[in-house]
């Protein structure tokens, strides 16, 4: 699909409405200014998914990388039942060797995509978080979960193993001895145990979830989308290299927040007593 991504004056909202029409297995849609939603849609199936899905995720990406009017970015699953039941196993029956690890390599490049955006994003797990979907609620900076939410990885009672970034992404979470026991038994976790294990931030009643990620997310857009930029890079950055390296990181990333205007609007604001506030990333320079 081609996208009309590097023309500025586009009008983005109506693009990704457009091209969001276009999509079988995703909902994009703006929820409100700056606060936009990625929603896994194919609820007979639990919302697993097959290589089509995770292109068109893939393209949402690129529209929603490519907006300046994106602050805050929600991710969930389509029904009240699954946020996303993993990779669909009836597509990864069939495959080789080689295409299986096509295929874990094209979603480990489509999840991590989640990290490089510079706009906070946000899991909104409104039930069964399995295998892939567990992958896809670890690749954001935050998981919310309803209190009907279970995550697992239970890829061993297929006599496979996590392939969208789970063996990776749960034990730098929760540390190599419990991210090996839940990756050997596969066993459920309900969210009150996945917030007690620190796999959550927080659980909510499941039909409050959605307004508590809208408004979590309406608070990110009243913080600075350019230090909420700067924090994530350096805070992923961070977490895969030696201490003192990311220190210096962190004197670095402190010294590119005092080099933009959202610091003085900010520190300004503090010393006036008012409410500062910013404008969207490209839109500052
Ligand atoms: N792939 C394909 N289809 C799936 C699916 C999946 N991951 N999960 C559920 N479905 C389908 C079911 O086959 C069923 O389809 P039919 O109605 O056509 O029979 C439909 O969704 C509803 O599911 P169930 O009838 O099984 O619903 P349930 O309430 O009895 O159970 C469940 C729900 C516990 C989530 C169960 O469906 C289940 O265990 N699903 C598989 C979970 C799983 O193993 N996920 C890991 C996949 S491997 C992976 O993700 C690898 C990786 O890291 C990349």
């Amino acid at each position: 699909m081609q996208t009309p991504l590097a023309n500025k004056e586009f009008d983005h909202t109506n693009t990704i409405n457009a091209l969001a029409d276009k999509f079988e297995n995703i909902r994009l849609e703006c929820l409100e200014t700056g606060i936009y939603q990625i929603c896994i849609h194919r609820p007979k199936i639990l919302n697993a998914l097959n290589l089509q899905c995770l292109e068109e995720l893939n393209t949402c990406l690129d529209l929603i990388d490519s907006n300046p009017d994106v602050r805050v970015l929600l991710v969930t699953g389509a029904g009240d039942k699954a946020f996303v039941a993993g990779a669909d196993i009836a597509y990864m029956k069939q495959l080789s060797a080689q295409a299986a690890e096509n295929f874990s390599a094209y979603g480990n490049q489509t999840f991590s995509r989640f990290s490089q955006l510079k706009v906070p994003v946000i899991a909104m797990v409104n039930g069964y978080a399995l295998g892939g979907g567990c992958e896809l609620a670890l690749s954001c900076d935050f998981i919310i979960a309803s209190d009907k939410a279970c995550f697992a990885q239970p890829e061993v009672n297929l006599a496979i193993l996590p392939g969208f970034g789970g063996s990776q992404r749960l034990t730098r979470r929760l540390g190599l001895s419990l991210a090996i026991e839940l990756v050997m038994t596969g066993r459920n976790i309900k969210s009150d145990e996945a917030l007690k294990l620190g796999l959550v931030n927080h659980v909510y009643p499941a039909d409050s979830l959605n307004e508590a990620g809208l408004e979590l997310a309406r608070g990110l857009t009243h913080k600075s989308p350019y230090a909420l930029a700067a924090i994530k890079q350096l805070m992923h950055q961070g977490e895969n290299i030696p201490l003192d390296q990311a220190l210096k990181l962190e004197s670095q990333s402190f010294a590119l927040t005092f080099a933009g205007n959202d610091r003085e609007v900010a520190m300004q604001a503090f010393l006036d007593k008012s409410q500062a506030s910013f404008r969207s990333l490209q839109k500052t320079s």
